[in-house]
């Protein structure tokens, strides 16, 4: 059998994130943060779910890492709860912080890296109260958190990730509202964005004032969730047209600040008017921040699920033709996560996850070579890749072939990017285990691991079995 060698030191490892798996949502201190908040709000989740229980991890911790060993996975990525650090945004809670401390300690007697996020959503909801990350001060708070943790996990975690797709914390917080703390505020997104990216540049500033740097073992970076947006009809100019607006408030709005020190002209033309409390989102750039932001970093991280072919309105969409028709959604009425929306999803025939997702590992290739091309990106951690399945569970096991053949081909498009000259460092499968996928709940399952909600029994999906000796062989076999 031909097969497809990975890096000698490729990074194998899977993913989850504090609020999605923890539980225990007043246990030692803790106090809420948005989403405790949001998913309170009548429709907010599909079918009324929340993570007041979860998957119970905060409980089930140690037998979670045993999981991890078994599965001989060798990282795992995962998030820290500002609420339970620092509860209410306020100093640390020892309590709070010391499951971290345990976590981070568990995993390396286990042989298992940690890789860990600081921020994935859960911003303390007196912050929130605060003016959220629309207020500039909300960047300074996330540093005193982010110092906290540091302070206590930096001898023993080495790599540090500000954040975790701050384009979902900002647009879907900010603008759609379908995510907490579900503001529909238009252009208020592009603020949350520019703030988030500040907490990212002090964090980062602070680190290396630190000593945190590649030479002491230590790295830092961020993690984006950016596409790749193609014209549903190239020959339309209106469409392609509405793929460079996609492009610049999903991708551009991030990247040219992170990597090229400055925000691209034409998201100010695509906002012309659009004001928050007053002001234009520029004015809300202070002298020094883009120099804070482009601070070189020692990895990128990427999370890949789809690309976005987007057909501009108006557009006559049959019933079943735009993307996403063919799933449940929560009630709630949302706004498009872009400023000024004016576009919808039509289907374009690829295969679609049961999260009704096309499946387009090619455009994750692409992807992969923009950012080394365009971006001049540092070495790539493939920080979320996975898909969502309508899991079966017989006589005690669960033939995921769906998700396995995701995975397999992202993979594949992986190591055809590298044959382009892409540096991917590593690969975290998302997720770990099923989990509370936020406005969706709990019925829509990512995990390789099976999670019963009833009994908290896990079970390893097939392709937790398949994932494993993949990992292990450090190599993907060739049809
Ligand atoms: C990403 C999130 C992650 C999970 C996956 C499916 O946007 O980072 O928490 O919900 O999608």
């Amino acid at each position: 059998m031909t097969t497809r060698e990975f890096p000698r030191d490729f990074l194998w490892g899977a993913a989850a994130a504090a609020y999605q798996i923890e539980g225990a949502v007043d246990a030692d201190g803790r106090t809420a943060s948005i989403w405790d908040t949001f998913v309170r709000v009548p429709g907010a989740i599909l079918h009324g779910d929340d993570a007041d229980v979860a998957c119970e991890h905060y409980d089930r911790m140690p037998q979670d890492v045993a999981l991890m060993k078994q599965l001989r996975l060798a990282s795992y990525r995962f998030s820290t709860a500002w609420p339970r650090v620092c509860p209410d945004g306020g100093p640390v809670n020892r309590a709070g912080l010391d499951f971290y401390s345990r976590l981070t300690d568990e995993l390396l007697a286990a042989g298992i890296t940690p890789f860990l996020t600081l921020y994935h959503w859960d911003l303390p909801q007196a912050l929130e109260d605060a003016g959220g990350w629309t207020n500039r001060d909300t960047a300074y708070r996330f540093l005193d958190y982010a110092m906290t943790v540091h302070d206590t996990l930096g001898d023993r975690v080495d790599s540090w990730t500000t954040h975790n797709e701050p384009w979902c914390a900002a647009f879907m917080g900010y603008t759609s509202g379908g995510h907490a703390p579900g503001r529909q505020e238009g252009v208020a997104g592009v603020v949350a964005a520019h703030h988030l990216l500040l907490g990212h540049g002090l964090f980062v500033e602070e680190f290396r004032r630190r000593g945190g740097t590649p030479d002491n073992g230590k790295s830092v970076g961020i993690t984006l969730n950016p596409t790749v947006a193609d014209p549903f009809d190239p020959t339309r100019e209106a469409d392609v047209e509405a793929a460079r607006r996609l492009d610049g408030f999903h991708n551009r709005v991030f990247l040219d600040p992170l990597f090229h020190g400055k925000y691209a002209d034409d998201l100010t033309r695509d906002t012309e008017g659009m004001l928050v409390e007053g002001k234009a989102w520029q004015d809300f750039v202070l002298a020094g921040d883009l120099e804070l932001i482009s601070q070189p970093l020692d990895f990128l991280g990427v999370n890949f699920y789809h690309g976005d072919v987007p057909a501009a309105l108006p557009y006559d969409a049959e019933p079943g033709e735009l993307l996403g028709s063919r799933i449940e959604h929560s009630p709630r009425p949302r706004e498009s996560p872009y400023p000024g929306g004016g576009f919808v999803f039509p289907r374009t025939g690829r295969p679609t996850t049961d999260r009704d997702w096309e499946i387009d590992p090619d455009a994750f290739r692409r992807l992969l070579v923009r950012l080394k091309d365009t971006y001049g990106a540092p070495p790539i951690y493939i920080t979320e890749n996975g898909a969502m399945a309508d899991d079966v569970v017989e006589d005690g096991a669960i033939h995921d072939v769906g998700r396995q053949q995701f995975i397999e081909q992202h993979l594949h498009a992986v190591l055809d990017a590298m044959d382009e000259g892409v540096e991917v460092a590593g690969y975290f499968v998302w997720s770990l285990m099923d989990n509370f996928e936020w406005s969706y709940g709990y019925s829509h399952r990512f995990g390789i691991v099976h999670v019963d909600y009833e009994t908290q029994v896990r079970t390893p999906k097939d392709s937790a079995l398949w994932y494993s000796e993949v990992a292990l062989q450090n190599r993907l076999p060739v049809a």
